[in-house]
């Protein structure tokens, strides 16, 4: 007889056991195993880990896959259970892993590959074909894309998020659910009662009083620098949304500053300054004509402003110029810093409201966790769990799906959280979506392309463009590493289907099959491959990190991202005053529900896993272990630079630290 010893390792999360009776059988290239029970009291419980033999009477060969199955215990009722992993010694003393990570649930056969990757054209054991089109197969059933809104990247079709696959549900639902109510927002910030509150604020330092219970540092900075002309510009580069800004060689037609309008540090002329580069333009047009929210009946307002800076010769980068809307008109003043203090102000306020509505519908929303989730979608429906791009990505997919499918229930459906607040909530929503979509250009991704694209190679103090170029930099490394471990050659790329069938579902629907995206249909080189998938990952980790993490530092102080606004902009210099801008900001209901949802999307998760940890080893040849170790060890770099290069900072910028970067776009 040949023995074989099969270690199971039960996956260590709540409910993850099993009564259960569990037999296998091992299939290999010269024969299988008989069905075995694999008897041992407890052995299936929680965390276990628990060895067998299986005998056979002779060698089997090298080992392909495993059938499992689980039967119910007497008269206890199906439980479901989470096996982590399979290992098989044989006789010769070779392992053999197989990696699982998969509830199971029923009493049906359940086929698992051996870890070593196989891409479809090498795959020839033909058991193991057919594993590979069943489980494509059953994908193909329980991830369907689904139209959430037309004209923008389609989503996977769930009822809900208690709808979902098992093995994408996870014991996620509980934590997540609990912390995604509006009320467990309120109570935690200690305002409940408020919520309902039509109120407006009576003063300025009310508003601290009554958010005084969480705070970081940088929302205390926040609140101590948020009328300084200098904190106004910086958070163009470092804030939550470093997407807008660009250098300007012309004024846009739309925007008629000139030169005897604005006074520039360093008496240099505008024209001047435009010639040797330190004239930036943060334009919100997307926003033009949108149809705002009506919150408690009241009518909101949002603007589509237009905003000049200047990099002065101190580094700093000073707005020195902001029109409300895109159209210029007697009643659309353009204010300076030297305006009157409220008029300037208020000027950067509806600034600061558009950008809150700008980044999270297109740049947090859209282009972070609707394009998570298509990379998602695509890999689970088109590529199996043997081949290589699915163990390199599906670390970089955990709980998209599910976060995404409780945004669409409780924070952006009709009746949504996002209603209560935001200017953008209601129609406007649609729209603006809609018209982001058409920026999202491939190049608009890579973040290389769109730093050179807008100008901004040379900005001083611009820590999200030197932490993410680096970032960029240490993932595009990884993957090249890995994949030209697998694929030698273009040709390699060309020939397999499945590869091929992710990109076109990702073309088709994430954007729609618009060929001016830019976006790839197919792969015909590595280096397209390998760019791609750096992008991928890039998005689901470094730039959701980079849009998602600061949202309560920046937003934690009110005034300095008013999440809507209820009066319109003044249509005259000289009309505005403080009791003005305390009708104008949200009141006191409405920043209540806006600071409860920006503080529950900021808190890190509870299982957090920063990128570059893969807790589950899909892999098992030594290159892409070793190259997961290296990986590993240039983030670590990477974050030990950061941190450095922090103590320095007036504002330290954290959120590309890899430390602080998730591995997916979890919350
Ligand atoms: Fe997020």
């Amino acid at each position: 007889m040949v023995n074989y010893k099969v270690t199971i390792y039960t996956g260590n999360l709540a409910t993850a056991g099993t009564f259960g009776n569990v037999s296998i059988k091992l299939v290999g290239t010269h024969g299988e195993s008989k069905r075995t029970r694999l008897k041992g009291a407890f052995a299936f419980f929680r965390g276990a880990v628990s060895s067998f033999t299986v005998s056979c009477p002779v060698s089997i060969g090298k080992l392909v896959l495993i059938e499992i199955d689980k039967s119910r215990f007497l008269l206890f009722s199906e439980d479901s259970w989470f096996t982590a992993k399979v290992e098989v010694k044989s006789p010769k003393f070779d392992t053999y892993n197989f990696p699982i990570y998969h509830w199971i649930t029923d009493s049906e056969v359940h086929r698992f590959r051996e870890a070593t990757a196989l891409r479809i054209f090498e795959d020839n054991h033909p058991l193991g074909r057919y594993s590979r089109e069943q489980e494509l197969e059953q994908r193909k059933e329980d991830y369907r894309w689904d139209v959430y809104l037309e004209g923008i990247p389609n989503c996977m079709k769930a009822e809900g998020p208690h709808s979902l696959p098992n093995e994408v549900r996870f014991s996620f639902t509980k934590t997540t659910e609990f912390l995604f109510t509006l009320s467990t927002g309120l109570a935690e910030l200690k305002l409940k009662g408020l919520s309902d509150s039509k109120e407006n604020w009576p003063d300025i330092e009310a508003i601290h009083h009554v958010f005084w219970h969480k705070r970081t540092d940088i929302s205390e900075y926040v609140h101590d620098h948020w009328k300084e002309d200098a904190f106004f510009g910086y958070q163009f580069l470092n804030g939550v949304n470093p997407m807008l800004i660009q250098r300007c060689s012309t004024l846009p037609k739309t925007f008629p500053v000139s030169d005897d309008m604005v006074s520039l540090s360093g008496q240099c002329s505008l024209a001047d300054e435009m010639k040797r580069g330190n004239i930036f333009l943060c334009d919100y047009k997307r926003l033009d004509g949108l149809k705002s929210n009506i919150i408690n009946e009241k009518k909101q307002y949002l603007m589509a402003p237009l905003v000049l800076l200047h990099q002065t010769p101190d580094d700093k980068l000073m707005p020195i110029a902001i029109q409300l809307k895109q159209t210029p008109a007697d009643d659309n003043p353009i204010f300076f810093p030297t305006d009157s203090e409220y008029d300037w102000l208020m000027a950067k306020i509806f600034v600061r409201s558009a950008d809150f509505n700008e980044h999270q519908l297109n740049v947090h929303l859209l282009r972070t966790h609707l394009l998570a989730e298509v990379f998602a979608v695509s890999l689970l429906r088109n590529v199996p769990m043997v081949h290589p791009l699915y163990k390199l990505l599906a670390p970089h997919t955990r709980y998209t799906l599910q976060i995404n499918s409780l945004a669409r229930a409780l924070l952006i459906s009709e009746g949504g959280f996002f209603m209560k607040f935001a200017a953008s909530g209601g129609k406007g929503k649609r729209t603006l979506l809609k018209r982001s979509l058409s920026s999202m250009t491939y190049s608009s991704l890579c973040i290389h392309d769109n730093i050179v694209a807008r100008g901004l190679e040379d900005v001083h103090n611009f820590y999200y463009r030197d932490d993410g170029l680096k970032l960029w930099d240490i993932i595009y490394r990884f993957v090249q590493g890995v994949l030209s471990f697998y694929y030698k050659n273009d040709a390699e790329v060309q020939k397999d289907s499945e590869l091929q069938k992710w990109i076109l579902d990702i073309f088709e629907h994430g954007f729609l099959s618009k060929e001016s995206t830019g976006i790839p249909q197919s792969f015909t080189t590595m280096a397209e491959l390998v760019k791609f998938v750096t992008m991928a990952i890039f998005t689901s980790s470094g730039q959701h990190s980079a849009v998602n993490t600061g949202q309560f530092d920046y937003g934690g102080w009110m005034p300095n991202a008013p999440t809507t606004l209820q009066l319109p902009p003044p249509t005259r210099k000289g009309t505005t005053s403080k009791a003005m801008m305390l009708q104008t900001l949200p009141n006191k209901g409405t920043a209540a529900n806006g600071m409860a949802v920006m503080w529950l999307l900021s808190k890190q998760s509870s299982d957090f896993v920063p990128l570059g940890q893969y807790p589950q080893d899909h892999f098992s040849e030594k290159i892409p272990c070793n190259l997961i170790k290296d990986f590993q060890a240039s983030l670590q770099e990477l974050s030990a630079a950061i941190k450095a290069r922090n103590k320095n900072l007036e504002v330290p910028y954290t959120y590309l630290d890899p430390r602080e970067v998730e591995n997916s776009v979890a919350i």
